[in-house]
């Protein structure tokens, strides 16, 4: 089977995933009867192009990668922008990817909508649409017998979302608790280490792994939006990051981190998702927890999320040292759902 793919957005993890999918591209097509041809792209300041004929994906990644702009690829049209590309593309699954939008998750949102609405199935890293309009996605892509995947949008390419729908049926998630964001825990492990907040976040963007704009990282945005994708799709809360109680990083001292790790501690950006008599409590904050604790266990860039449940008690997500890579295979682990999806309803 032939699948057109599109992006919208063609930064670390697109490129990542583009990458993985022309080294591999034999192996795909033995292993699952898949071949796939890139025929949109659409970025921030490298232009917007669409081609019915399709792309050289190894071309487009070399001419970003040079800074250079995309219509002068061969056969490349002018879409103007992200809206009109969506409004004109014809793929079949658009790999979504553009920066994150804590406040109300557009524009990604809208061109999500768009783009189920014109019947492409869309596979987002971008946990924006997933806070503030996962139901709504959701449902738009049944009604239009499309397909909407978000693994990467929580812990990259570590299943999450596609381990409680595929293997826990009947499971109910009543609590979750996670370091979640890569970027602070890479900073506060290298502070523990004794080196400077500031030099430990210019390798954490070196590394591609913190936001664009890194202060989402820092003030807890990030793990505020993940927490609230998470609480949406797994306790079918109707939540949105401003109902996150939310504290970051941006203040705490190496004095803070040795203090802790003096009384058998490590400090840890934690979001958790407690119900209480109350009703659903949403909290992102520096906790002091124990070394030996699972929670304590993430270093560096690593991500661990416990998940509570009712039937399995609890259960641990542990993603180690996670880069770019992963949150791009997690692009791939959604692609070849969908492709299954298409081939069952084609048996
Ligand atoms: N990096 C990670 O490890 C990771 C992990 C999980 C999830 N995510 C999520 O994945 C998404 C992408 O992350 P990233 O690291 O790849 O970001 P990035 O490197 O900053 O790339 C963002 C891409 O979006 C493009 N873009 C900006 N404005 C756009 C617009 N109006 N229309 C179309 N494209 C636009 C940029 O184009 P220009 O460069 O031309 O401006 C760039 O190609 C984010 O939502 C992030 O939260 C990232």
């Amino acid at each position: 089977m032939e699948l057109r793919i599109g992006f919208l957005g063609f930064g670390n993890v697109a490129r990542a995933f583009a990458r993985i999918i022309s080294e591999r591209e034999a192996r795909i097509a033995d292993q699952f009867d898949l071949r796939l041809k890139t025929n949109a792209i659409a970025t921030g300041a490298h232009g917007c192009i669409v081609s019915a004929e399709g792309f050289d994906l190894k071309q487009a990644l070399a001419a970003v990668e040079r800074g250079e702009a995309l219509n002068t690829l061969p056969g490349a049209v002018d879409a103007v922008d992200t809206t009109g590309l969506v409004a004109m593309c014809d793929a079949d699954v658009l790999f979504e990817t553009t920066p994150l939008n804590p406040i109300d998750g557009e524009p990604a949102t809208e061109w999500i909508r768009k783009a189920l609405l014109r019947r492409m199935s869309v596979v987002t890293a971008n946990k924006g649409p997933i806070a503030f309009a996962h139901k709504e996605l959701t449902t738009l892509a049944r009604e239009v017998k499309c397909s909407f995947r978000f693994e990467a949008t929580v812990m990259d390419g570590a299943p999450i979302f596609n381990m409680v729908e595929s293997c826990l049926p009947a499971v109910r998630v009543t609590g979750l608790a996670g370091v979640l964001n890569s970027t602070t825990n890479y900073i506060l492990t290298g502070m523990e280490r004794g080196r400077l907040f500031e030099e430990c976040l210019t390798e954490a963007r070196e590394l591609g792994v913190a936001e664009a704009n890194a202060d989402y990282d820092i003030d807890g945005w990030d793990a505020a939006v993940k927490i609230v994708a998470l609480a949406n799709v797994l306790m079918n809360a109707d939540a949105t990051p401003r109902s996150v109680e939310r504290r970051g990083i941006r203040y705490i001292t190496s004095k803070e981190l040795k203090h802790a790790s003096d009384t058998g501690a490590l400090i840890r950006l934690v979001a958790r998702a407690e119900m209480l008599p109350s009703g659903l409590k949403l909290a992102v904050g520096p906790e002091a927890v124990a070394i030996s604790s699972i929670l304590g266990s993430a270093r560096g860039t690593t991500n661990a999320l416990i998940l509570e449940t009712d039937l399995m008690g609890e259960l641990a997500v542990i993603e180690t040292n996670p880069g770019v890579e992963q949150t791009a295979y997690a692009l791939l682990s959604d692609l070849i759902a969908i492709h299954r999806e298409l081939q069952l309803k084609k048996a």
